[in-house]
């Protein structure tokens, strides 16, 4: 067989560089060599997410300067797949972007022949989507040079259908892989010398195996496999998240003290228009279960402003929650309408854009003091950081990560990549904690 190159570059959410993994493993079982240098590659795949406008148009950008490499490589096939695949479909094969392969977040199986037919000089699509695929059998070809820390999807899709989300639509509804593949791929991590594994779905809550086992056991099962191993989980949707799966982690010392809880907003009558299915008082209610039953896990969110008819006083109580909240660490976003979504044939997007910068500059400015008196009252207690690399601003330091994800740096002594060390906070930036190996 005539050996050829894969490059593929990946845009957008965990799940999507996951997703690049089992598309390298699939393509490398048909003889393909991965490379990481788009100069090397035959066939070159953009992994696309559709999640904001903005992130499409980097795509856009990134496939208008690839199409020049074709002048040196008459044979060059460049494939868009993933999300953007999913919602634009033929109009990728456009003269201006000139795709030569099209494939769905559940068509990779089906990328060799796609890529025989775009071998043969013909315009190669798949956007069907699935309600099985899970990919369940193929062991993801781990990418990149950290060894220490990798995920694992326990499910697929998504059948919230929040408003603004394009979601439900480019990754197709909800399906769970069954148990005793995932047990088997965490097992597998551990025999490679993987210290850490993040379990991923769009709402793992709501995983459900065949087997009518939900994620708290799942969860539970997955610690008790890899008692070593740090196990973390994201995402949570509030409306799923449970006492069960908090009292799974009180008990089961290995799992991450860190729930990633997106709250979107802080007004019960813009969630109501969101469609999250939860108010603000609900929200609350799952912040003091998690400060009950897990006193020392940090919450992070994503926030999302400048929604469909936000009022000032709406954005205010968003700003009000992240105070009662104390988020540790926040993803904040602008409100980007997305063709197709509910919001946007029923819920004109009226907030302009001056007020949308305004507001989210407003949540960032709250969101960077509150993360800085967070990790300062971090200083003077001693964490278990699991050591991933060096610190990119100084050779002799090491950066790593706590329970509560939270990252730390320190001065290496006599600590290895790979290794959990006991690290003591002296001080703490809103972005870092500052220590010492503690012995
Ligand atoms: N515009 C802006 N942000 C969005 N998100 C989801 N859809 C949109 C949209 N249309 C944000 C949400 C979600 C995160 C992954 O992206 O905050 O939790
Ligand atoms: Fe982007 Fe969402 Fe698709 Fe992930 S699932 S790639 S965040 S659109």
């Amino acid at each position: 067989m005539n050996k050829r190159t894969v490059y593929i570059e990946t845009y957008g959410c965990q799940m999507n560089v996951n997703d690049s993994e089992v598309v390298a493993a699939i393509l490398e079982k048909e003889g393909y060599d991965y490379t990481e240098d788009i100069a090397q590659a035959q066939l070159i795949l953009l992994n696309t997410c559709s999640i904001r406008e903005h992130a499409e148009n980097r795509v856009f950008q990134r496939l208008h300067e690839i199409k020049k490499l074709r002048g040196e490589k008459p044979d060059l096939l460049i494939g868009v797949i993933g999300c953007m695949a999913e919602r634009l479909r033929d109009q990728l094969f456009d003269n201006d972007l000139l795709a030569d392969i099209v494939a769905g977040p559940d068509s990779y199986r089906q990328l060799p022949e796609l890529i025989t037919i775009a071998e043969n000089s013909k315009k190669a699509i798949n956007t069907h989507l699935s309600d099985t695929e899970t990919y369940a059998d193929i062991m993801p070809y781990r990418v990149g040079n950290n060894r220490i820390s990798s995920f694992v999807s326990i499910m697929r899709g998504c059948n919230n259908f929040c408003s603004y989300c394009i979601v439900p639509y480019t990754r197709g509804r909800e399906r769970s892989r069954d148990i005793a593949s995932i047990l088997h791929e965490v097992e597998q991590l551990q025999k490679s010398g993987y210290k850490e594994v993040t379990l991923l779905g769009q709402n793992v809550n709501s995983y459900k195996a065949l087997e009518g086992l939900g994620f708290a056991e799942l969860l539970e099962r997955v610690a008790q496999t890899v008692p070593d191993m740090r196990v973390r989980f994201t995402t949570s949707h509030p409306k799923d998240m449970g006492d069960d799966v908090l009292h799974v982690m009180a008990r089961n010392t290995n799992i991450g003290r860190w729930v990633h809880l997106p709250v979107q907003s802080g007004s019960s009558t813009v969630l109501e228009r969101m469609n999250r299915k939860y108010n603000r008082e609900y929200y609350l209610n799952r912040v003091e279960a998690i400060r009950t039953i897990l006193p020392d896990a940090s919450i992070t969110t994503d926030i999302l402003c400048g929604f469909s008819n936000e009022s000032e006083e709406e954005h205010a109580e968003t700003l009000s929650l992240m105070r009662e909240v104390g988020y540790d660490l926040a993803y904040m976003f602008k409100y980007s309408e997305r063709p197709g979504t509910l919001a946007s044939k029923k819920m004109p997007d009226t907030i302009d854009e001056e007020t949308k910068i305004r507001r989210l500059n407003e949540i960032i400015a709250l969101q960077n003091s509150i993360s800085k008196a967070q990790n300062q009252a971090d200083i003077g207690k001693t964490f278990e950081v699991l050591v991933e690399g060096r610190s990119k601003k100084n050779e002799n330091e090491l950066k790593g990560r706590n329970s509560q994800n939270k990252t730390v740096i320190f001065p290496k002594g006599d600590a290895k990549v790979g290794d959990f060390v006991k690290v003591c906070v002296t001080s703490a930036t809103s972005a870092t904690l500052i220590g010492k190996i503690d012995n």
